[in-house]
């Protein structure tokens, strides 16, 4: 069992280069079970859940060829139509599949993904957008089985009842190969979608309203060689930020784009903080306190609800009293207790945290819950007095690169220590 040991106190000053994103590269990779032809990604995170869908689209008859600076994937034949609860239970993002193999095969079977730490986390949003299409849908011993009319998924229109990322992504890979138009109404807008849709048209689809939350899809038969490169990790480049500006660091972070995090930046800057931006980097160097904030997370263009944690780390420091309201799931709020255990002092009522800045943390053991939730207690640590001893990382390694080389590059002490 590995820990992550860390001795607070340090500045950050130093360089790091920001990840592909893992929550482009997920439906990116599933993407590839659509087509016979190659898929050449670049720029691919690596990260475990990135491994974990590889294994389930291996299963599934997706080839991989890994190099050092691409991955190719291609799925000549479809060799399996069923995602296994095994992998599902460890990913959510697993069932992005099903989109993919419905609309190529006409059937797919996927475990439910059952419930996670953030919340019950339904699928019947997807679904929905699959019966919408022709699709036939039955749970059977907890096992998702969708099945196609005869010839094929029909183009058609889909009224989303509520945003949700994954949805949108499963319905725009299955109507892909539909025949005829669909249009999505209501769809979510996140930029890993748009980067899906992107990939997606250089492979032939035909993608258009990109971005919007109208987007139209004109069935194509199929699809020709591509290369895509992944957009960066937004979530990545934003926790770095909040690092760097809890240290009072002096950080020039790379290979990212600063338009992904239009919101935040806007929220920093008139906490104060000055950073310098351009096209694909962010420097900044913190010598100011930041001001309390007030926050409510949303749907993309707003405050995402995977910074959400990372924001609460630096309002426990910020002056003041902060405010921070979790719109998107209803239970995220898992690194509470624990932060409180470092010396924050946050209280929670239903999906608000009241959180009194001006603290200082003290080092303490503490369990990682969730991806998020996980990273804030690095975060906490940095700034910690003495040490801070991280339990149950695996959450961390999901979805942050090399997340102690990174931090110890610029000067951090953070250690992973085996035990036995
Ligand atoms: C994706 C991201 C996740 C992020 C989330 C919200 C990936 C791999 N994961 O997750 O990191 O936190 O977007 O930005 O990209 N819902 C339903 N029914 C459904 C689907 C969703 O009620 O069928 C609800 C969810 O419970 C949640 C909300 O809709 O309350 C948004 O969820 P959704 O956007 O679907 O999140 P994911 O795609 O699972």
């Amino acid at each position: 069992m590995e820990r992550i040991h860390i001795i607070g106190g340090n500045r950050l000053k130093g360089s790091i280069k920001i990840a592909g994103s893992k929550n482009a590269a997920l439906p990116l990779l599933a993407a590839g079970l659509l087509s016979d032809k190659n898929l050449k990604l670049t720029n691919l995170p690596d990260l475990e859940d990135i491994k974990t869908m590889l294994k389930l689209l291996g299963e599934l008859g997706l080839e991989v060829n890994q190099q050092s600076d691409f991955t190719a994937v291609k799925a000549s034949k479809i060799l399996s139509h069923r995602a296994d609860y095994d992998l599902v239970r460890k990913m959510r993002a697993s069932f992005l599949t099903l989109g993919p193999l419905l609309a190529r095969e006409g059937f797919g079977e996927v475990s439910l993904p059952g419930g996670c730490a953030i919340g019950t986390r339904p699928i019947d949003i997807h679904l929905l957008a699959f019966q919408s299409l022709g699709a036939s849908i039955d749970v059977i011993d907890g096992y998702v089985k969708a099945k196609s009319p005869r010839d094929g998924l029909r183009g058609n229109k889909i009224i989303f009842p509520k945003v949700s990322v994954g949805a949108t992504e499963n319905a725009i890979m299955a109507a892909c190969l539909a025949k005829g138009q669909s249009v999505l109404l209501n769809a979510a807008k996140e930029p890993e979608i748009s980067d899906l849709c992107n990939c997606l048209n250089s492979m032939g689809a035909k993608i258009s309203g990109i971005g919007s939350s109208n987007i139209e899809i004109e069935g194509v038969n199929s699809f020709n060689n591509a290369t895509h490169r992944v957009m960066p990790d937004r979530i990545e480049t934003g926790t770095y930020m909040i690092a760097t500006i809890i240290t009072k660091g002096e950080v020039l972070l790379t290979n990212t784009e600063p338009d992904l995090l239009r919101y935040f930046i806007t929220l920093l800057k008139e906490s104060g903080l000055q950073l310098e931006e351009k096209k694909d980097s962010i420097y900044m160097k913190v010598n100011n306190n930041m001001k309390s904030v007030n926050v409510s997370t949303r749907e993309y263009p707003g405050f995402p609800t995977d910074m959400q944690a990372q924001l609460m780390v630096l309002a426990c420091l910020a002056e003041g009293k902060s405010f921070i309201k979790e719109s998107i799931f209803e239970n995220r709020f898992m690194h509470v207790p624990e932060l409180n255990r470092l010396g924050a002092e946050i209280k929670v009522e239903g999906n608000c945290a009241e959180i009194n800045g001006d603290k200082n943390f003290i080092g303490a053991q503490v369990m990682a819950t969730d991806l998020r939730a996980s990273v804030s207690l690095v975060l906490a640590g940095l700034v910690a007095k003495g040490e801070t001893i991280i339990n149950r990382i695996y959450h961390l390694d999901r979805g942050y690169e090399r997340i102690e080389d990174k931090l110890s590059s610029c000067g951090a002490n953070i250690k992973r220590k085996d035990y036995e």
